[in-house]
C-alpha cells in the first residue's frame, strides 16, 4: 500500500487545490488573516512512516480539534466518572457553537464548544494555573514535539469571544463549571490556539491510532481504554452537524477545526492530517473532507 500511497496523496493534492470553493473563518477576526491557498497533506502509519504533500508544515491553530485531545486528557486524568457527570456523548446534531445543553442540562458531547469548554474547567479544577501547561504538553506529547501557541489568535477569540462566554456562564449556572468562567475560557481560547502543522495533525492521529503510543517516538500518552472513548465521540459528533453525512460517507473517525485542520485516524491502520482554511457551512475544510473521502473510497478504509 505505501509507494501507492505517496502517489494517490499527491494527485489528490493536484486534483482538489482546483477546488476554490468554501471560505476562511471570520468571526475570530484574526483568522481571516489565513491564506486561503494554503494546502497541504500528511498520513502517518502505525509503524512510523510519515507522507506529506504540499503546505504539510505549514503551522496553522489547532481549533477544535484540540477537543478530542483536551477530552482524552480528562477522561485519562479525572476518569470516565468524574467526565460523564458533567458531559454526555449524544450527537446534537447542531452547529459547534450551539448553546443549547441536553434535557438535564448537560453539554452534549464533547466535541462541541460547550462541551470543550466543561472539558477545559474539569482540568481546571483539577490542576488549578497549570491546566494551559498540561494541555499544552499533552497536545506536544501527541505531536512528539514541543508546539507554539499563536498569542495574537488567542487574544483575538479572547476579545472577540462572547458565545463561547454565555456558554461557560450558562454552563457555570448548572455546575457543569465549579470554578472562575474567565480563567476556564482562557485555558479554552489558549488551547485552541495551539500551532500544529499537517504533519503533526497525522502524528496525532497516528497515535490515536496506534491505541495511544506515539508511533514516533514510542511513548504511550493514553490508554487504550480512553481512545477507543474518544474515537467514538468523534465518530458520532466529531464533524458537528455534518457527523451523520460523514460517517455514512467517510467511515473514519475525524475531528475538524476552524483554523482549517481535519484529522482522521483508521484504528490501527493510520493517521491523516490536512490544512486548507476554506471552510464549508458546517465549519469543516472543504479540501480536507475531499481528501478524507477520496481516501477512504480508493483504499477501502470506510470502518464499517
Ligand atoms: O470556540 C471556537 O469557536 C473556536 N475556538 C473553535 C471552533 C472550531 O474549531 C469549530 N470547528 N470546526
Amino acid at each position: 500500500m505505501y509507494p501507492p500511497l505517496r502517489g494517490f496523496l499527491r494527485r489528490c493534492h493536484e486534483q482538489f487545490a482546483a477546488d476554490d470553493s468554501g471560505a476562511v473563518a471570520n468571526y475570530i477576526p484574526e483568522l481571516t488573516r489565513a491564506n486561503p491557498a494554503h494546502f497541504g497533506v500528511s498520513l502517518a502509519t502505525i509503524d512510523g512512516h510519515v507522507y506529506e504533500v504540499g503546505d504539510s508544515s505549514t503551522p496553522f491553530t489547532i481549533q477544535s480539534i484540540s477537543k478530542a485531545f483536551v477530552f482524552a486528557l480528562a477522561l485519562e486524568t479525572l476518569g470516565h466518572e468524574r467526565v460523564e457527570s458533567v458531559i454526555g456523548v449524544e450527537p446534537s446534531g447542531e452547529a459547534f457553537n450551539s448553546i443549547r445543553l441536553t434535557g438535564d442540562n448537560k453539554p452534549f458531547n464533547p466535541m462541541v464548544n460547550a462541551g470543550a469548554i466543561a472539558c477545559s474547567g474539569l482540568i481546571h479544577q483539577h490542576e488549578g494555573d497549570g491546566a494551559f501547561d498540561l494541555i499544552h504538553r499533552t497536545l506536544g506529547r501527541f505531536a512528539g514535539r514541543e508546539l507554539d501557541v499563536d498569542e495574537a489568535v488567542f487574544a483575538s477569540e479572547r476579545a472577540t469571544g462572547d458565545r463561547n462566554r454565555a456558554i461557560a456562564w450558562l454552563l457555570r449556572n448548572y455546575s457543569v463549571l465549579g470554578d472562575d468562567v474567565d480563567a476556564v475560557l482562557d485555558v479554552y481560547f489558549r488551547q485552541c490556539a495551539v500551532l500544529v502543522t499537517a504533519r503533526d495533525l497525522a502524528v496525532m492521529a497516528a497515535t490515536l491510532a496506534n491505541c495511544g503510543r506515539n508511533p514516533l517516538t514510542g511513548e504511550q500518552i493514553i490508554s487504550s481504554y480512553v481512545v477507543a472513548r474518544t474515537l467514538s465521540v468523534m465518530t458520532s459528533s466529531g464533524m458537528y452537524d455534518y457527523a451523520g453525512e460523514w460517517i455514512y460517507r467517510v467511515g473514519i473517525p475525524a475531528k475538524s477545526g476552524v483554523g482549517g485542520g481535519i484529522i482522521a485516524a483508521l484504528p490501527a491502520q493510520l493517521g491523516l492530517g490536512t490544512f486548507s482554511p476554506r471552510l464549508d457551512s458546517h465549519g469543516n475544510s472543504v479540501r480536507g473532507l475531499k481528501v478524507c473521502e477520496a481516501l477512504s473510497a480508493h483504499f477501502g478504509l470506510h470502518v464499517l
